[in-house]
């Protein structure tokens, strides 16, 4: 493949499209990653012992749902995000920010702050 069959208009630089790869913006404004990584015994991940990644993911989701955004945040389960020592952690895109040490009782902040972040980019 040759950068000269992919054509990319000036508006529009991050679409790259030919005959079998197509690129676009996504169905959702924000996409968020939440480590559900869990390790047996010893090294640590967000969501092994007692570490709860795993109900943070649900509850973001549930949370995304009942607050009308699932059309505009996109939760999705995500394996280590190589912050592990930090976990739970929580990245969110496009702008990069990144949550750690992430509990249950954070997930109203987290979602203040996707409000916030969606707002921003409406704007
Ligand atoms: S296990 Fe969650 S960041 Fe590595």
């Amino acid at each position: 493949m040759t950068n000269d069959k992919l054509p990319i208009t000036p508006k529009e630089d991050f679409l790259i499209t030919n005959s079998k790869l197509s690129s676009r913006r996504p169905p959702y404004q924000c996409a968020v990653l939440v480590c559900t990584n869990k390790r047996d015994q010893g090294r640590v991940s967000c969501a092994g012992e007692s570490r709860p990644g795993e109900e943070i993911c649900r509850e973001l989701k549930e949370k995304v749902k009942s607050s009308g955004l699932a059309q505009k945040i996109r939760v999705i389960r995500s394996g280590c995000l190589d912050m592990c020592d930090e976990g739970p952690t929580v990245l969110v895109y496009p702008n990069g920010n990144v949550f750690t040490g992430v509990g249950l009782g954070d997930i109203e902040t987290i979602i203040e702050f996707l409000r916030k972040q969606i707002s921003r980019q409406n704007q």
